[in-house]
């Protein structure tokens, strides 16, 4: 395979990339790089770890030491983490150039981000909410020269969920130019294609990875069928064998809400893992503490919602436990992607209850293999189960005893006032909604409950007719 300078890139660029250990350039970088650098819109779609990221950073570094100006690159990603990893990656291979960066995400100091926007960045990297959000109150700042729009996890940011970014988007997509270059990168693109097709238009490059399997081959993938109630001690378990098996070693623990993810982070403790949680309801300074704790290796246990399964780049994770199963085969795909990335070893470990037996087969069909069942003593499990479950359950009265729900509903609320609806009115409506519900379902009821009397009653009569034709019957012939 060609070099980085036989893709086109400068001797200095080429120089920084090996520098930082990227000697050879990753099939997506080697795909991607030459068209981007002959001006066309590329999206492109490579496996978990592949270095998707240096496939834009790359060729976009070098078209800025062409014709320097800022704001000349916008980024937008889903997570606050990923904007700082990116935003990292920028200003490492982009330090010959004096790169100057900026980061605008939720959760941070509005003014100073305002500030910095104000100063032309040749960067920005960005969360599309805070974008939308400086684009709608302020006018110091321009986006309408920006030569490069990259959108990282690109099918996350377009899909409508529980974080929806289509409304931001609408207003940040008004706010560039229509000439510009625009790049989309996930693992994950085929299925929002035709949506991304109507962002990128000049010109687009398409590049999907060759290989039938959607994950990494080197990555070992397990599951571990257990009855809802003992999941714990099996993860308790799991954690204990890998601490007492391995010197090296980092886990992350995907669960399914934040609640559950404090929840087991105080277990953990109580069994004295060194454990730390990444979740939405943390503040943003908590967040970020977190994960340094844990990239640097100090805490092994990274607890954490979804929020953490995209693009994180943590070279020592060598396990992912999926406390639970993920709904959705994409979200699977990205969170075992944690590990085994830049062709290092891991493992994935899915913990697989009897009602998510139909979820292991829609992602053993989307990721073209099947999962092998990871063996375990079950007796170890059983000697502990009684201990974990009542540690649960002491974890669980004293999260109650915080304000933890409490705050919830005070995001929750947060939330609506920034998306412009009345938190009191959007209340009484649900409470009004739930009350109609409520009656048709009781008419409902009764309706139903008067069809059945009456049906009762036909049948009744008509048994009562058929017993007396047969008496009559009976009685002529007596
Ligand atoms: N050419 C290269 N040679 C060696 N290592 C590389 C190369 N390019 C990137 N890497 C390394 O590979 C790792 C993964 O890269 P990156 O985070 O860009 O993956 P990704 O494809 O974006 O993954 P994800 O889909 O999870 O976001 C990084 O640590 C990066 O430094
Ligand atoms: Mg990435």
């Amino acid at each position: 395979m060609a070099g980085f300078r036989e893709l086109g890139l400068a001797p200095w660029l080429v120089a920084q990339a090996e520098q930082l250990g990227l000697s050879r350039p990753t099939p997506v970088q080697a795909a991607c790089i030459p068209p981007t650098l002959q001006g066309r819109d590329c999206m492109g779609c490579a496996k978990t770890g592949s270095g998707k990221t240096a496939a834009f950073v790359l060729p976009i570094l070098q078209k800025l030491s062409e014709d320097p100006y800022g704001i000349f690159c916008l980024v937008l990603t889903p997570t606050r983490e990923l904007a700082y990893q990116i935003a990292e990656q920028f200003r490492v291979l982009g330090k010959p150039l004096g790169l100057k960066d900026c980061i605008i995400v939720g959760g941070m100091d509005m003014v100073a981000q305002a500030l910095d926007l104000s100063r032309k960045p040749h960067v920005v990297i960005a969360t599309p909410g805070r974008l939308a959000d400086h684009l709608r109150s302020s006018n110091t700042f321009s986006l309408k020269k920006i030569k490069f729009l990259v959108l990282d996890e690109a099918d996350r940011l377009l899909e409508q969920g529980c974080t929806d970014f289509t409304k931001d988007l609408e207003v940040i997509l008004a706010a560039v130019p229509a000439a510009r270059q625009t790049l989309l990168f996930s693992a994950t693109l085929t299925d929002t294609l035709n949506e991304l097709k109507g962002l990128a238009m000049n010109k687009p490059f398409f590049w999907e990875s060759q290989s039938e399997v959607r994950t990494v081959e080197q990555l070992d993938q397990r599951y571990l069928l257990v009855p809802e109630r003992v999941k714990d001690a099996y993860l308790v378990h799991l954690i204990q064998t890998f601490q007492d098996q391995h010197e090296d070693w980092s886990i992350i623990i995907f669960t399914n809400t934040c609640k559950n993810c404090q929840i087991l982070n105080m277990m953990m403790k109580r069994f004295n893992f060194p454990s730390v949680a990444l979740h939405s309801m943390l503040k943003q300074k908590q967040r970020f503490a977190a994960l340094a704790k844990f990239k640097s290796s100090v805490f092994k246990i990274l607890i954490a919602t979804d929020v953490a399964s995209r693009g994180l780049d943590i070279p020592t994770v060598q396990v992912v436990i999926n406390h639970n199963t993920p709904g959705l085969p994409k979200i699977y795909i990205h969170r075992v992607g944690r590990t085994a990335r830049a062709g290092r070893h891991g493992i994935a470990i899915t913990l697989v209850t009897q009602y998510d037996i139909h979820l292991v087969h829609a992602i053993e069909e989307q990721i073209k293999m099947k999962l092998q069942e990871f063996s375990m003593e079950e007796r170890d499990v059983l000697g502990i189960l009684t201990q974990v479950n009542v540690v649960r359950r002491e974890c669980e009265i004293k999260l109650e005893a915080t304000d933890f729900d409490e705050k919830k509903e005070i995001n929750k609320r947060k939330q609506m006032i920034l998306e412009g609806k009345d938190p009191d009115l959007e209340e009484k409506r649900k409470t009004e909604l739930a009350r109609i519900k409520k009656k048709n379902n009781e008419f409902r009821a009764r309706v139903q409950q008067t069809l059945q009397e009456k049906q009762e009653l036909q049948m009744r009569r008509k048994l009562r007719k058929r017993v007396r034709r047969q008496q009559k019957a009976a009685g002529k012939e007596s």
